[in-house]
């Protein structure tokens, strides 16, 4: 068994946060009753005594949610004061106006992340694992304690700090899911620096963008990774990006596996650095509200955008949402193999997981390596006690024979989730059933990026309720779901559907998006003025549960990973030979969605269409990654547009999904006849498919 570089273990550093980090106090005379400027609430947001939330804790979870929305302040006041640990307590629960996008909570508040995910564990259980990294070959799990953790996070922030790394400047991880990964995000809390990870399968170009736009100053990556028994260069993607990135100052590079990296003029080897830095480092006092992460998401255009999340909000929420809505108890150990580089890695492999002092799984290999039994293989040696995965996974694993769960011990699993995109019954029924032996509840959890933690699930601590399979059903703690009409109306009662919005501030909700505040507004606050506008649609059923009907943009999901098609389309007009393209996305059996592009061609006879095509595919894949390339080109001699020069996808959707029985209102198209020609030519390309 490889070890990697863990700090060895020693008892130093436990003593100066002692003295800097006190709990968080009762608020003085002159710091209570500050008026509220919450929308709708008219209740005062002084911080309610310490020791409240211990209180609270014990009312019903109907009692609970009542409270989280009637008297919000009292409920996430006392949460926060009692649930985390501040160096100086907030004076105020919130301050938010959603019509101007300002959300601002526990102001005035000062407190460390990583303090909160590493010291006040160590101070209690040094000894307890933060982290089973589950390596790709199975059976070579590293155990990294909550002590070892902080230790190398410490060496890890100090290496920051000797290169010039302060409080503010953004950072770069460009890793797979490790624990080197995770002490790099902590120690970038530790000491002040923003980090923004980007998935280790995104192209040079993609993550150039990323780091251009956050005007990063430094990167951490490794040499390569390792994912299905296949190695991965990880480091001459990030060499071909940081040579458009001129805000790069250093490249840190970590030995995921033996083989040497060349190592250039900006490079410096991470383990050696950091074995020389002392394994204590002091950790910055940063404002509830000063930027914690940015993670860059697709939306409907082009250009993949900044969520920024913060500090205080961020970190409550995600530890409350993993406590209740996976029903977490102290010495569970938590499976969610969601990679780092995805907001469900962020908030619920390391955030949430560490700040309720949990031992958390990393998930380095894939559902199939070796076989399609690895998932449960690993529930029965890590002895993992709840599972959360995306639905695309167990699409793939219940085409496979049953005998590939059942051959391992599940009786550890108290819970399974899903997450990420709309899960079908069949996948719902497979997971209850055959992995949870129909004794584990299972919650279908709707969030996204930007809500920072889950925002709509069953609550399986919740005593008595049932789940409705395949529905993510009930709103979490201060989460107040809205529906609206086309017109802009909320709609009220049940057996509805509509725009899904949420109508108060919560606080897990992101901030900003990096650089643009004003982008942020537009997306997410102006479609319905005064609420979050999710973009995605909902039906409320004849009980008042919540079902995601699926996005209302031009937003796809492929294998759960957020694609905007606007992204793909950019990519591909570069083609000198592509004068347009729609992007759409079709179903698919396995990934949920795929990505289906129209292509129109120059009429020029010297250009050979299959080879333009094999061209457009390698664009998109070094343009953003491989899992982006379209799994169906059609060569179309025009788009269906209207008189305004728009491109209707709907009439696209109907001709990729064999639909065109229904075109609807094709009259405000400029050429009809145009929806000839296309369907024409898909009928060709499906013969020629078969
Ligand atoms: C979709 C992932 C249906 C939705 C945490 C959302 C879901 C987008 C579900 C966010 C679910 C996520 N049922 N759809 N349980 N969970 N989605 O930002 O369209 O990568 O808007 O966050 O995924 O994707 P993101």
């Amino acid at each position: 068994m490889q070890r990697i570089n863990m700090a060895p273990l020693s008892s130093r550093g436990t003593g100066f946060f002692r003295t800097l980090l006190t709990r968080c106090r009762t608020p003085g005379p002159g710091q209570s009753r500050t008026p509220d400027r919450c929308r709708l609430s008219s209740l005062p947001s002084s911080p309610p005594p310490p020791g409240t939330w211990q209180q609270l804790s014990r009312l019903s979870h109907p009692d609970l949610y009542r409270l989280s929305v009637t008297d919000p302040d009292r409920f996430w006041g006392s949460a926060a004061a009692d649930r985390l640990r501040w160096v100086e307590p907030f004076h105020r629960v919130r301050d938010c106006d959603l019509s101007s996008g300002r959300i601002s909570w526990f102001v005035g508040g000062k407190l460390n992340v990583s303090v909160n995910c590493l010291d006040v564990h160590v101070e209690k259980h040094p000894d307890r694992v933060a982290l089973i990294w589950e390596r790709d070959e199975p059976g070579t799990e590293v155990k990294v304690t909550y002590r070892e953790l902080l230790e190398t996070t410490c060496r890890l922030a100090n290496t920051l700090k000797s290169h010039g790394i302060q409080k503010g400047d953004r950072v770069a991880i460009y890793m797979p899911v490790s624990p080197l990964a995770v002490a790099a995000m902590l120690a970038c809390a530790r000491i002040g620096a923003v980090h923004t990870v980007v998935f280790a399968g995104f192209s040079s170009e993609a993550l150039a963008g990323r780091i251009q736009d956050a005007g990063c100053k430094a990167v951490v990556t490794c040499n390569q990774g390792v994912r299905g028994a296949r190695v991965i260069d990880l480091k001459s993607t990030v060499d071909a990006a940081v040579k458009s990135c001129p805000t790069v100052q250093h490249v840190f590079v970590s030995q995921r596996t033996q083989q040497p990296a060349a190592m250039g003029r900006l490079d410096v080897p991470l383990e050696e650095v950091m074995s020389r830095q002392s394994s204590v480092c002091p950790a910055e006092p940063l404002d509830s509200e000063d930027l914690l992460f940015l993670l860059y998401t697709s939306g409907s255009t082009g250009k993949p955008k900044g969520v920024v999340h913060t500090q205080a909000g961020y970190l409550l929420y995600t530890s409350l949402t993993h406590q209740y809505v996976f029903d977490y108890r102290d010495g569970d150990v938590f499976g969610c193999v969601a990679d780092v580089g995805w907001i469900t890695g962020h908030s619920y492999v390391v955030y949430g997981p560490l700040c309720n002092g949990a031992t958390t799984v990393l998930f380095e290999s894939t559902p199939v390596y070796p076989n399609p039994g690895r998932y449960w293989e690993t529930v029965q040696r890590l002895r993992i006690s709840q599972f959360y995965g995306a639905p695309t996974a167990l699409r793939l694993l219940l085409k496979y024979d049953d005998s590939w769960v059942k051959k391992y011990d599940r009786s550890s699993l108290r819970t399974l989730g899903s997450v990420g995109e709309p899960i079908n019954h069949e996948a719902w029924h497979w997971f209850h059933s055959v992995v949870g032996e129909g004794r584990c509840p299972l919650v279908d959890t709707w969030w996204q990026t930007e809500t920072g933690g889950v925002c709509i699930a069953p609550r399986p601590a919740e005593e008595g309720a049932a789940i409705v399979p395949a529905m993510a059903m009930r709103p979490f703690f201060g989460i107040q779901p809205v529906l609206m009409g086309e017109k802009g109306e909320p709609l009220s009662g049940n057996s509805v559907s509509g725009a899904l919005c949420i109508s108060q501030p919560w606080p897990g909700m992101a901030r900003s998006i990096y650089g643009d505040h004003q982008r942020f507004i537009d997306a997410y606050f102006k479609p319905y003025p005064g609420n979050y506008f999710t973009g995605d649609g909902a039906f409320r059923s004849e009980e008042g549960y919540y079902q995601i009907t699926g996005r209302m943009d031009d937003v796809i999901n492929v294998s759960g990973h957020r694609l905007g098609t606007a992204e793909i389309e950019d990519a591909l007009d570069e083609h000198p030979a592509v004068p347009e393209t729609a992007v759409i996305g079709i179903p698919h059996d396995i990934k949920g969605e795929v990505p289906f592009a129209f292509v129109v061609l120059k009429d020029d006879p010297g250009l050979d269409p299959p080879v333009v095509l094999q061209q457009l595919r390698n664009l998109v894949s070094t343009k953003i990654a491989k899992y982006a390339v379209p799994d169906h080109f059609l060569v179309v001699k025009r788009l269906p547009k209207t008189r305004s020069g728009k491109i209707m996808r709907r009439i696209l959707r109907k001709v990729a999904m064999e639909t065109t029985g229904d075109l609807g209102d094709v009259s405000t198209l400029d050429d009809p006849s145009v929806v000839k020609e296309i369907i024409e030519a898909h009928e060709l390309y499906r013969k020629q498919k078969k």
